[in-house]
């Protein structure tokens, strides 16, 4: 039978929250996201990442996983790939409602609006489950105060792995306090490498060729009027990095904003 996370999380060991799986959704053999319980203590801001994982053998195997959930809200969210044999999502892919996880009880990263100047259009370049940030992003509407317009581009293999689809182009949008917000500015640019999809490429190449920006009938990235955020493979974090200083583009840190940032999407297995 396939390892259970149900037994394997009975204390938290120092240094976490132990939590209780709310939710599983499979989008793909790849791909799955979770809802688990938020401890009142825990904080974080919208585009950071926690410690998340499971106690195995008496010890927490735990992995950066950025919160998808917006800091307002009362329940935590992540996205995760699945791998079979990866040690930490081999067993996380089988949790389900009940089952105990750990959550870091301290937050942390660079994808936070605070390290980018302040600009007009806010554009978020992800692969994969690099979306996971701007989910948290888009949803906190202190993002929508500091940007006149927010783009989500992602580019996945799959149209089934284009995660949360609904959750942007819809959901969102008819969002009772939120939707307001979001209407006006938020733009969103899905894109497959892999299977026939209306936007096909990678990122860097629909950049490259300024497709993006006349589907989106949008100008060209220019450090003087937008700003970057980038969460994605390494080599997709490298190639976008080497595109955007091409165009005058420098990179901001905690403490130290500028006109884009960049983090991995850590899990790979
Ligand atoms: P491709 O299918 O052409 O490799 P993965 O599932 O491997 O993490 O990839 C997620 C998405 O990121 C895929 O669509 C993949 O395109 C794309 N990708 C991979 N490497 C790069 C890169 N260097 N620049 C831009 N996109 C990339």
């Amino acid at each position: 039978s396939s390892p259970s996370a149900s037994a394997a999380v009975e204390a938290a060991p120092p240094g976490f929250f132990l939590e209780r799986v709310l939710t599983v959704h499979h989008w793909t053999d790849r791909l799955f996201s979770f809802t688990c319980t938020r401890s009142p203590q825990f904080r974080f801001v919208a585009g950071q990442f926690a410690m998340i994982g499971l106690m195995v053998e008496g010890n927490p195997l735990v992995r950066a996983y950025s919160l998808v959930s917006a800091p307002w809200e009362e329940h935590l969210e992540f996205l995760s790939i699945k791998v079979q044999d990866g040690p930490l999502t081999s067993r996380l892919q089988h949790i389900v409602p009940g089952d105990g996880v750990l959550i870091g009880r301290k937050a942390t990263g660079t994808l936070v609006t605070e390290n980018l100047l302040p600009g007009g259009t806010l554009w978020f370049f992800a692969t994969g489950t690099g979306l996971a940030p701007f989910l948290s992003l888009i949803r906190e509407p202190e993002t929508y105060d500091r940007f006149d317009r927010v783009v989500v581009v992602h580019t996945v293999r799959q149209v089934a792995e284009l995660a949360y689809r609904e959750t942007i182009s819809k959901d969102l949008p008819e969002h009772e306090l939120l939707g307001d917000l979001v209407r006006g500015k938020l733009l969103y640019y899905p894109s497959v490498t892999r299977e026939d999809f209306p936007n096909q490429g990678r990122v860097t190449t629909l950049v490259e060729s300024g497709r993006l920006f006349a589907d989106l009938g949008l100008s060209t990235l220019s450090p003087d009027r937008d700003r970057a955020m980038l969460c994605g493979s390494e080599a997709m974090n490298a190639d976008m990095r080497v595109i955007l200083e091409a165009r005058g583009f420098t990179e901001g840190a905690n403490n130290r904003p500028a006109t884009y940032v960049v983090e991995k999407a850590f899990v790979t297995k």
